[in-house]
């Protein structure tokens, strides 16, 4: 028995050190043969169990059946090792790895995406946070709450895309819905932009589309007055259009506001001395206002205690104006040669 032991330890020496030397597959499978084949060692030591006293055999048996496993081990990772050794050699030699690498185009936001953040930068510096309103709105929201009943003539600007079955949803005209959203959801004081795309059944040319973006605003709290709007709005022409331009505030007319007035900035290409984009030297950029005591009333909040002011502008057309753009369909082709350009 003892002497089985001591071949058995040998033989396991001497095997882990050959597996562990061997360097080719022809010599691995020399080696398999030798201690694992027909004739091999393992074979033979079985053979020798004959001969041992029967209370030996079992014990014997297992020292063997031990040996055995470990030799199959052995084997299974040495030709792991020469596999791995195998490929790397080869993909040194089909592939020339000093070539540089082909560099991966990094994509980036859309340029509409990119003036949308930039112009929500810009309000958030002024303590604006964004929030967001859904595309497919209620007609309540849409025309009703900001003072628009069904009769009112100035529906026929913000008429929209209706849903087939459902006459109390539209596809928003404008952001301005989430307004009365905002305003539904927290009480006074408010500051908030709201970027978002926006629908009307225009036909798509140069300067119209369907589909377009825009980022609203909406400040309310006690003694919000129009040098507040205009303080605001100032700041925000100097801060994307850049140090130097002016800015001016024509009356106009929205139903959501009163006083209502439209921003125009001198013209960013003659700077306000009149040309062929701008005609007279100034450039409308937004819609803005006092907010309409209606439109308080719609969401309950007291206009005798607070005010507010509210601002709504186009976000293809300021991106345009930046980047000299003349033709908005460009923003919806998505060819890479226009986006790569910002
Ligand atoms: N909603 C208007 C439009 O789409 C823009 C606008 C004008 C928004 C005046 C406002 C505002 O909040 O006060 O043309």
């Amino acid at each position: 028995m003892g002497e089985i032991k001591e071949t058995v330890k040998s033989i396991a020496e001497a095997a882990r050190q050959e597996f562990r030397d061997v360097g080719a597959a022809d010599a691995l499978e020399a080696l398999r043969v030798r201690y694992l084949g027909r004739k091999g060692v393992i074979r033979e030591l079985m053979q020798q169990l004959g001969s041992l006293e029967a209370a030996e055999r079992p014990q014997a048996g297992r020292l063997i059946n031990a040996l055995k496993e470990e030799i199959v081990a052995l084997h299974e990772s040495a030709r792991a090792a020469l596999d791995r050794k195998d490929s790397v050699a080869r993909v040194q030699q089909e592939v020339d790895v000093t070539l540089p690498g082909r560099p991966m185009r990094m994509g980036k936001p859309h340029p509409l995406t990119q003036t949308t953040d930039e112009i929500v930068d810009i309000f958030a510096r002024m303590g604006f946070s964004a929030v967001y309103g859904p595309e497919i709105e209620t007609v309540h929201n849409n025309f009703e709450a900001l003072n628009m009943p069904l009769d009112h003539p100035s529906r026929d600007a913000f008429d929209t895309f209706f849903i087939k079955g459902r006459d109390d949803l539209v596809l928003r005209s404008h952001t301005s819905p989430v307004q009365v959203r905002a305003m539904r959801a927290a009480r006074p004081p408010l500051r908030i932009v709201v970027p978002g795309r926006t629908y009307r059944p225009d036909t798509v040319d140069a300067t119209h589309s369907f589909m377009f973006s825009q980022v609203e605003g909406l400040v309310v709290d006690r003694d919000i007055s129009m040098a507040d709007l205009k303080f605001c709005l100032n700041e925000f022409a100097l801060a994307y259009f850049g140090e130097g331009v002016r800015t001016r505030f024509r009356p106009h007319y929205f139903p959501f506001t009163e006083p209502s007035a439209e921003m125009d900035v001198s013209c960013i290409f003659c700077d306000g001395g009149g040309c062929r984009v701008c005609g007279s030297g100034w450039i409308e950029v937004l819609g803005c206002g006092m907010v309409h005591p209606n439109v308080f009333r719609a969401v309950d909040i007291d206009c005798e205690e607070y005010t507010g002011f509210a601002f709504g502008m186009g976000v293809e057309r300021l991106c345009m104006l930046k980047h000299q753009i003349h033709d908005m369909r460009l923003f919806f082709e998505n060819d890479v040669r226009f986006l790569s350009q910002f």
